[in-house]
């Protein structure tokens, strides 16, 4: 599995030839420029947390572009149905799909929705997407919740994608707390820096992380790790 760093809250997984893109807010993105080609970034499938605007400024343009099947709530994928996006799949919390690549879970994330043209976003959600030799928890834009603990007793996660920006979600001492909830040592930082209210202290989090017994990997924007 490899994961690629397109900024904020958006990455792209490569598994077994299939791309699988989150939250692509690239193009409005200072921290981006010149770091990501959003136009060569490949997608067989893209998932959308909620409907802000930090989450979905580019889903359209690369949806058009790479066809790509865009999965999230119902209203968000009605409302890309309306911007002649038409490979889409509706989901909403708690319920799941097989798909080629695995099993994927649309769950909880404490937070609001809502498009930019003002559009209802339905409710936030994360994703869970167990593949054949891995598990992984993308928490979108959340607080901490107790419904996380929901996650631990279904799935053994490999690696969680966690905010950690504060302010808008959670930041860092609760997404230990949220890690802990989940059972899960490795976490990929997301949705910090890239505006002045969620600027975060990479050092004092990679060490908090680690005085927890877990890792925080903070990514370059434009890198890829193996997982
Ligand atoms: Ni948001
Ligand atoms: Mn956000």
């Amino acid at each position: 599995m490899k994961v690629t760093y397109y900024g904020h809250s958006c990455f792209g997984l490569e598994n077994n030839g299939t791309h699988i893109l989150f939250d692509p807010f690239i193009s409005p993105n200072e921290l981006a420029k010149g770091k990501v080609d959003v136009e060569a970034i490949k997608a067989d499938y893209m998932l959308l947390s909620h409907g802000h605007e930090d989450h979905v400024a580019d889903a359209i343009s690369i949806a058009k572009r790479t066809g790509a099947q865009v999965i999230s709530n119902f209203e968000i994928t009605t409302w890309l149905n309306g911007k002649g996006i038409e490979n889409t799949h509706p989901m909403n919390l708690g319920g799941q799909v097989k798909l080629p690549f695995g099993k994927l879970k649309y769950v909880t994330a404490i937070h609001s929705s809502v498009l930019p043209d003002g559009t209802y976003g339905g409710n936030p959600g994360g994703f869970v997407l167990q593949f054949s030799d891995l598990c992984i928890y993308y928490a979108g834009d959340t607080a901490l919740t107790m419904d996380m603990q929901l996650i631990e007793r279904e799935f053994d996660v490999d690696h969680a994608f966690l905010p950690i920006g504060d302010n808008f979600t959670m930041g860092v001492d609760d997404a230990i707390a949220a890690a802990k909830m989940v059972k899960c040592s490795s976490i990929i930082a997301m949705h910090y820096d890239t505006f002045p209210y969620i600027k975060t202290d990479h050092g004092e989090a990679r060490s908090k992380f680690e005085k927890a017994g877990l890792e925080l990997k903070i990514m370059e924007i434009g890198s890829s790790l193996s997982l």
